[in-house]
């Protein structure tokens, strides 16, 4: 109880209400409370952990690096072979033209300096995002949000932002020669993961490519094997101009990473020191990066992400499931109402598992669990889900 009011107190809240489990400990598929209860993790993070809690191969090479050096100079300056190694497996992973990675600490600082980028290279004032959007929440990020009700306390924000609706082919009208890049998710996360249809992202690049703007794709939550690709928009034909990552890339450490090629990423030598990180390519966070990177390979994570959407398709079935939507372990269920959403987060938290909310569509319940999530562990899982379901 004096935890729980010091929590509040103390440290700054996000909202009227929390889920307030009181950590212990994690591991593998499990966080585990103070009273030793157990609980099955199918939001890992929101989409964070995709090797599960504490992976012994990211653990390890964190503590050897903590044995080697931690932070030695800002970002830019030291040549340190744990960057070095990260950025080479980065160009490992990525298209020709996403060779050049500039690591930062979290997903919104990927955004703001994609912004930058952008604007810097083509030297224009524009640019066009998606309705409910979300590429996180520092002042540029917010600026591409697309849902009012969230920003509007914050304005003023950066202005020369236009929004288009996802999916609607009319809209790309907007994009003109004034437009720097147009950003949007591969898959619009808190929105209710809502894929691209109809070629809509290529149709959304050839009209970049016609008006000379840069395609930003946000892939934080779709990149790195989730949606059963190593990123997502391999699953659509496109090749985005920048892409920035996050979340996953460090296997539960804080990090964000913007790629793109050599010739755009130039951009930010002049001026100098035009953007600059501290902690930005930490070294602990990239032997984190690196081996997760690694490890995600050597698993086939893609291949597991896939077959494991389809399984949880088949087993996951009930009157009060309207619809799954998305892709690979990027799954949110589609309820009748926010009532039973709501009712279904809460029942399963208190049954030991971990369920989630998305950001703009009350109706959801997010199933993102680890990737290395066992089959035995979504039967477990699903078990849960039906069972409140089946008692409602
Ligand atoms: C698509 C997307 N972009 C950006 C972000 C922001 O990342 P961060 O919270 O690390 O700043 C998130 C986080 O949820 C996200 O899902």
């Amino acid at each position: 109880m004096k935890n729980r009011k010091d929590f509040e107190r103390f440290l700054a809240q996000t909202g009227p209400s929390y889920m307030g489990l009181e950590v212990d400990y994690a591991q593998g598929s499990y966080i585990y409370d103070k009273q030793g209860k157990k609980y099955l993790d199918f939001v890992a993070g929101v989409s964070a952990l995709p090797l599960g809690h504490r992976p012994p191969a990211v653990e390890k090479a964190v503590k050897k690096q903590l044995e080697r050096y931690w932070h030695v100079m800002v970002y830019g300056e030291f040549i340190q072979d744990v960057q070095l190694d990260f950025a080479r497996k980065m160009a490992h992973i990525l298209p020709e033209n996403l060779q050049t990675v500039y690591p930062v600490n979290s997903g919104t600082e990927a955004t703001e300096a994609a912004i930058k980028i952008a604007k810097k290279y083509t030297g224009r004032p524009h640019i066009i995002a998606a309705k409910k959007s979300y590429h996180g929440n520092t002042q540029g990020s917010m600026s591409v949000m697309g849902y009012e009700p969230r920003k509007i306390p914050f304005t003023p924000l950066v202005p020369g932002v236009e929004f288009i609706e996802f999916n609607k082919e009319e809209d790309l009208k907007k994009i003109t020669g004034q437009t720097a890049a147009v950003i949007l998710e591969t898959i619009q996360g808190g929105a209710g993961f809502i894929e691209p249809q109809h070629g809509y992202l290529k149709k959304v690049k050839q009209r970049c490519e016609e008006t000379g703007a840069l395609l930003i794709l946000d892939e934080i939550q779709t990149g790195l094997h989730r949606t059963g690709n190593t990123f997502g928009f391999e699953h659509y034909g496109v090749v985005p101009d920048i892409l920035i990552t996050g979340k996953a890339l460090a296997g539960g450490l804080p990090v964000g990473a913007v790629s793109a090629s050599y010739e755009i990423m130039q951009t930010l030598i002049q001026p100098p020191m035009g953007h600059i990180t501290t902690f930005g390519g930490h070294p602990v966070i990239m032997a984190a990066a690196r081996a997760t990177l690694n490890e995600l390979e050597k698993i086939e994570a893609s291949r597991l992400a896939a077959e494991k959407e389809k399984y949880i398709r088949k087993k996951l079935k009930h009157p009060l499931i309207n619809e799954i939507r998305g892709k690979g372990l990027m799954l949110a269920l589609i309820m009748p109402d926010k009532k039973t959403a709501d009712k279904l987060i809460l029942e399963a938290l208190n049954k030991g598992l971990i369920l989630f909310w998305l950001l703009y569509e009350p109706r959801a319940v997010r199933i993102t669990p680890p990737l290395t999530v066992s089959y035995d562990e979504l039967d477990q899982g699903i078990e849960i889900i039906l069972k409140i379901l089946n008692d409602f």
